[in-house]
């Protein structure tokens, strides 16, 4: 309860400085918010959720996800997503960390791809199964290094397309990744924009999601993320759990090498 209270005031606290984060500079603001925040980000409502979820019987099969391997052994959270994505041998693919999870669902708990990978992105009315076992799940690699393996040939191969779609441009404005996130200092309005070809900035932006999005009162995962970037580049929206976006978040996970990972963050 008294967790509850105090993510209301702070919810209050932030809707009197929405009108102040809109004149002065986001930035600032932002960096008071996280202070505001720092021992009690909403995210850890999601981590709870999450943790109920992984433990719960659920599908046809009736089982937990406890036996699901994330890549270091059935079971085994601490340290498994700052080694993600990873090839599978299982499956011989790379799997990012939602996809593995889809994956686990279908094999395990006996659900269809269709109810595995249904609500990726929810709503205080819809909530996301996704978005708290994600939270969850990141949450046991807190503090670790982002360590992310390329030796697989399957894993250099999911790298190189993920850097390939990085810098292809196209659509409507004729962008590409690279448009908004290759140079320094860049900005849109008020916000920053990460250079992921930078490794500061790439280890910056990477270990830093899934986050609590202010803006949206909810966790939202990289794959939200990205979708919200394939929209601001006028590409079509991209399947969720697809290869493509593994290759993708291939790509910036190894970018971001050796970065500590500080997630589920908080965001604007
Ligand atoms: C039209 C410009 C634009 C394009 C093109 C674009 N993005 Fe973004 N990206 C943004 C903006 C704006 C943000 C939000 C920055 C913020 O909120 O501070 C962002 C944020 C991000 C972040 C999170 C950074 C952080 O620190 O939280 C990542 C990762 C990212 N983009 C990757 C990509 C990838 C990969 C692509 C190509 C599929 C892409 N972006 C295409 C504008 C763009």
């Amino acid at each position: 309860m008294k967790r509850t209270s105090s993510y209301l005031m702070a919810a209050l606290a932030l809707s009197a400085l929405g009108t102040a984060l809109a004149q002065t500079s986001a930035t600032d603001e932002i960096a008071k918010y996280r202070q505001l925040l720092a021992d009690g980000n909403p995210a850890e409502l999601w981590e709870m959720r999450g943790e109920e979820l992984w433990n719960k019987k659920d599908g046809p099969r009736e089982a937990t996800l406890e036996k699901c391997d994330l890549g270091k052994g059935p079971g085994v959270l601490k340290g498994a997503y700052v080694e993600l994505p990873r090839y599978f041998k299982d499956v011989n693919k790379v799997m990012d960390l939602e996809q593995r999870l889809v994956h686990c669902r279908v094999t395990l708990q006996g659900l269809t791809l269709e109810q595995a990978t249904k609500t990726p992105f929810g709503s205080t009315a819809n909530q996301s199964d996704i978005e708290a076992l994600v939270s969850y799940i990141t949450a046991q690699s807190k503090g670790m290094k982002m360590a992310v393996s390329t030796r697989h040939p399957q894993e250099k191969a999911a790298y190189e397309i993920g850097k390939k779609m990085f810098f292809y441009r196209g659509g409507a404005h004729d962008f590409a990744c690279a448009t908004c996130h290759s140079a320094n200092g860049q900005r849109i309005r008020l916000q920053e924009l990460p250079n992921i070809l930078n490794k500061s900035n790439a280890q910056a932006a990477y270990t830093t999601w899934p986050a609590y999005r202010v803006s949206q009162g909810e966790v939202r995962t990289m794959q939200h993320r990205l979708n919200d970037c394939f929209r601001q580049q006028r590409f079509p929206e991209p399947v969720y759990g697809s290869d493509l976006i593994t290759a993708l978040t291939m790509f910036l996970a190894k970018n971001a090498d050796g970065g500590t990972y500080n997630a589920p963050a908080l965001k604007r």
